[in-house]
């Protein structure tokens, strides 16, 4: 039954799925279940070794043919400690490697995944599935196995000697040890439910703590650390309901397992001394007989919690297995080209899309944009303007219709290539912890001196470097932190600048600044785009005035495209009703605000 249920569990994840990240390491794997196996098998020595030393000195009085038991005893210790630390040694090598490696494979896998997958998964539970779930996984996993390994050796070694002193005893001793196998079986299916629930937990508790930390500001303001408190205490208090019942479904594991063991003792000491009695074994293969079986059965009454340890990284075995099946929706073709710049013009074709199955954002949006040509995207909040864009890049695909650059469809392009050809500008630009200087090159990274200089330069950002002590070198922190949003956005545009793609998606790229930032970022985005394929998504009217054509989106519609001076004559258009009533709200020229 043992066997069984390691065959169904254990050797099948191990070999099957565990297999090939333990391959590049078999020798040191092999070398550790060598030491295991030896390790465990020495279990019986003691045992062993008490049948001639109670029948030669205890019951015949003879020294001399048992003086080298002591010393047999104590040598055997040694190498088994010997062989322990090895099997520690080598055991913690190959798992320190095969978590590193599937984490590795993870995070690859994560950086596949598509924008929807980010978009309706929150951070705990990638933290979970891609970083703790392989630290239980394989952790947890080898650590057990050791042990597991040892203990099956030490188990055939305590067998053996059970057998070699009474196989009459040996039959019953075996049969019990069998049937207090039985409530793990029981046990295994409830389990899974709890650590599934166990795990939904664990990964709220992280994105508590990761909002606690990205929405302090926000926290601060509202005076949220009540709720917050509140938040985390609600989940807490789940995860301790849930420990509770694991506790209750697994701990009476132990203590059955320990009387069933006491049963099997009782009847062997029953029945040994029977035996004895009746001469049909000797003082000496008694003692030694229960003295095996003792061992035999001891770490079997532990096994409840080593049971629900190894339960715990068979779920996350399972996890990450399913987490590396995933398949990104947002797929490379086979047989991608590469896009190289842009030489005529970018088509969306009556494009639909739904981020949600039967909601519908875009329906049948077709637009022509000629090379060179900057186009504005205007209409009401929510319309589609953003989703038109990020489109572009593919951070999401179009579920009908297409967009082609020079008349080829751009899922036909490498993602490589087509991002390359690509600078887009958001609202909140995300910088990475680091300098000025590592948050540009991000766009070039085999930039010279020049060309960042070029870039600062155009994002109207050296003056204020010059003004840091450590210049471009300067620190951001954390998401830019340490920089106001005019600088954040202002360096994310030096990025896209050196970066110099020949498509540029700007949206909202100035909303979040005052006049005066936002004037100097504004003549920073005019050298980003001069000479580039524009997309702008703006509330300037100065800048939705100058671009070729508008494109005016009503609830995911193309509504009007043309140029301001056609799209004002419109009776009734959309475009001219944001543009009067804009225009009655603010100063005649320029820093009229539109969508
Ligand atoms: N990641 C997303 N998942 C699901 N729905 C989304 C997602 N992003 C946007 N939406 C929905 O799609 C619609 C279009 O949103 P989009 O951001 O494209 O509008 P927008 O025109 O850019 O609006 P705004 O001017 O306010 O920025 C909205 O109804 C929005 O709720
Ligand atoms: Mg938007």
């Amino acid at each position: 039954m043992l066997f069984l249920a390691l065959k169904k569990t254990m050797i099948y994840k191990c070999c099957v799925q565990m297999g090939p990240y333990i391959r590049p390491y078999c020798l040191r794997a092999v070398l550790a279940v060598l030491c295991c196996i030896l390790a465990g098998s020495m279990d019986a020595v003691i045992a062993w070794s008490l049948k001639p030393y109670t029948d030669l000195v205890m019951v015949e009085k003879s020294i001399k043919a048992a003086w080298y038991i002591p010393f047999v005893i104590v040598l055997f210790a040694v190498v088994q400690g010997t062989l322990n630390y090895f099997a520690s040694y080598f055991n913690a090598w190959v798992g320190g490697r095969i978590t590193n490696d599937l984490k590795f494979k993870l995070y690859k896998k994560l950086l596949t995944l598509e924008t929807a997958y980010f978009d309706k998964t929150c951070s705990g539970d990638i933290i979970f599935k891609f970083n703790n779930d392989a630290d239980t996984a394989s952790n947890g996993l080898l650590a057990k196995l050791k042990m597991v390994i040892s203990r099956i050796a030490s188990t055939v070694s305590l067998i053996f000697v059970l057998i070699i002193n009474s196989w009459k005893l040996a039959v019953i001793a075996i049969f019990i040890l069998g049937l207090s196998f039985l409530p793990v079986a029981k046990i295994r299916k409830k389990m899974h439910e709890i650590i599934r629930k166990s795990i939904t937990a664990g990964s709220k508790i992280i994105t508590v703590y990761n909002e606690s930390y990205s929405g302090n500001k926000t926290i601060a303001s509202y005076n949220l650390s009540r709720f917050q408190e509140s938040k985390l205490k609600q989940i807490l208090v789940d995860l301790f309901n849930i420990n509770i019942k694991m506790v209750q479904r697994t701990s009476w594991l132990s203590p059955t397992m320990h009387v069933i063991i006491s049963v099997g003792v009782g009847l062997s000491i029953a029945y040994g001394s029977y035996l004895i009695v009746t001469n049909q074994i000797t003082s000496g293969s008694f003692v030694s007989f229960i003295v095996a079986l003792v061992a035999l059965y001891n770490p079997v009454k532990n096994l409840g919690s080593s049971f629900k340890e190894f339960q715990v990284s068979m779920a996350a075995v399972d996890r990450v297995f399913d987490t590396l099946m995933i398949e990104p929706v947002v797929r490379e073709a086979a047989d991608a080209i590469e896009l190289v710049g842009l030489k005529k013009e970018i088509v969306f074709d009556n494009v639909s899309f739904e981020y949600r199955v039967d909601t519908a954002i875009l329906q049948n949006f077709s637009l022509c944009v000629k090379k060179g040509e900057t186009i504005a995207l205007v209409g009401n909040s929510g319309g589609g303007k953003t989703t038109i864009v990020s489109l572009l890049p593919r951070f999401y695909d179009v579920s009908s219709g297409s967009i082609k650059i020079d008349g080829i469809d751009i899922r036909m392009y490498s993602f490589s290539s087509l991002r390359d050809n690509i600078s887009v500008v958001f609202q909140d630009n995300f910088l990475f912890s680091g300098t000025i200087r590592e948050n540009i090159i991000i766009g070039k990274v085999e930039a010279t001196k020049e060309e960042v200089d070029i870039a600062l330069k155009m994002a109207y950002l050296d003056e204020f470097v010059d003004t840091l002590k450590d210049g471009i070198d300067t620190e951001v922190g954390e998401r830019g932190i340490l920089l106001s949003g005019g600088q954040k956005q202002r360096v994310a545009i030096a990025r896209a600048f050196i970066k110099n793609a020949p498509i540029v998606i700007l949206d909202e790229a100035t909303s979040a600044l005052d006049n005066r930032a936002e004037a100097i970022v504004q003549r920073a985005l005019e050298n980003l785009t001069a000479d580039k394929t524009v997309f702008v998504i703006a509330h300037r009217l100065s800048t939705i005035k100058n671009a070729d054509k508008i494109a005016v989106i009503d609830h995911g519609r193309l509504a009007e495209f043309d140029s301001h001076n056609e799209l004002v004559k419109i009776e009734d258009g959309i475009y001219r009703k944001l543009y009067e009533m804009q225009f009655s709200k603010n100063t005649p020229e320029g820093s009229q605000h539109t969508g």
